[in-house]
């Protein structure tokens, strides 16, 4: 897999990145990726949806997949040497899996964090780049939420990534580590490590299934990725210069979209009439918006992708039985496996 993706046009600065959390799905899509840039790449991921995702790349002579729990800091310290930059994907990653057990959340979201960041100082990690999101800002009426928005992040797992950002930025003891932080918006497109919890995703597989898509609400905007941006984002992150992105905090999203146009335009990606758009009243109104101007601006990344593009992936690999059993096999919804592990 690695061989057929194009390799990064700008020079690397570094040799080496360790990904935590990369067997998950935006690191799943991110690691071929780094390797066919011509990194040396170390996943140190517990695993929970299996290591099978990287079967086709398993034996490339520059990845190692390290079995373990980011919580074990004297592992982790060892793991952490000849790293020149660390990608942290690594979390318990939606409010409904966090909710299920708020201690462990907080344990592997929040509490191993400060541990992590300082044995990676000290092992002389160059760069450190934190997957935040772009829920830590809550609701706001504003349309053009900038990073200098002020953060009301509304339940724990946006309020633990924000107190990560702000323990990362406030760290007195990083010597030259180079940190930065990206908030992404909803990530969507097929991966190996396939989410089938998040929007676009979850609605265009309802819709290839059950012909059938279930809007709550449908006004409420919802700003989007594409897994293939995504992946991008962390490319430019790991070539920028320093001095532009050193305790920076960067939105990551193009699309804000309502959940009902979203719909809609699955149906028409997928050209079946007979999709049924079912409209069902909630409570939960909440409108997200994100404006990315700043890593436009500063990096000059703009999205290659769309929405579309990801429905189509989706729909291609359905077509093509990549995706076995999608409303039943738990690996695809991050709750239904979290329940099904009965993780400490
Ligand atoms: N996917 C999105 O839409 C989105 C949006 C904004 C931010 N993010 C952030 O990006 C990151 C990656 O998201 P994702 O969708 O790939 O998540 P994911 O749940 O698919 O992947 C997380 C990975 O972390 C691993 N992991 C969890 N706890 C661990 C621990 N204690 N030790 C070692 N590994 C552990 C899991 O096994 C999994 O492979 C997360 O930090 C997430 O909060 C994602």
């Amino acid at each position: 897999m690695a061989d057929k993706l194009n390799a990064n046009p700008e020079p690397l600065l570094f040799e080496s990145v360790l990904i935590t959390g990369g067997g998950g799905y935006v690191g799943s899509a991110l690691t071929p990726q780094l390797l066919a840039d011509g990194y040396k790449v170390k996943v140190v991921d517990t695993f929970w949806y299996g290591k099978d995702v990287f079967d086709d790349i398993a034996d490339h002579p520059h990845l190692r997949l390290v079995e373990m729990d980011i919580r074990d800091g004297d592992r982790m310290f060892d793991e952490l040497e000849g790293a020149d930059a660390v990608i942290h994907l690594a979390c318990i990653s939606n409010d409904p899996s966090y909710d299920l057990d708020p201690a462990l959340g907080k344990s592997i979201n929040y509490d191993a964090f400060g541990t992590l960041i300082r044995n990676a100082a000290k092992q002389k990690v160059k760069r450190f780049i934190y997957a935040s999101s772009s829920s830590v800002y809550g609701v706001k009426d504003d349309p053009h939420v900038k990073e200098d928005a002020e953060p009301q992040p509304m339940t724990d797992y946006s309020k633990y990534k924000l107190a990560c950002e702000h323990d990362l930025l406030q760290m007195s003891d990083a010597g030259n580590m180079v940190k930065v932080i990206i908030r992404p918006a909803t990530v969507c497109g097929y991966a190996p490590r396939l989410r089938l919890d998040l929007a676009v995703n979850i609605l265009t597989i309802h819709a290839l299934v059950n012909k059938k898509i279930r809007i709550f609400g449908g006004k409420q905007l919802r700003p989007n990725i594409n897994i293939l941006d995504m992946v991008r984002a962390y490319q430019v992150l790991l070539t920028a210069e320093s001095e532009k992105i050193n305790g920076e905090a960067f939105n990551c999203g193009f699309q804000n979209m309502a959940v009902e146009d979203i719909a809609k335009l699955i149906r028409d990606i997928i050209e079946d009439e007979n999709i049924e758009l079912e409209y069902v009243p909630t409570d939960d109104n909440r409108s997200y918006h994100i404006n990315s101007d700043k890593i436009k601006d500063v990096l000059g990344f703009v999205p290659d992708h769309n929405i579309e593009d990801a429905v189509n992936s989706i729909a291609d690999a359905y077509d093509n039985g990549l995706i076995g059993d999608p409303m039943t096999d738990p690996r695809y919804a991050n709750i239904k496996l979290m329940k099904q592990l009965c993780v400490k």
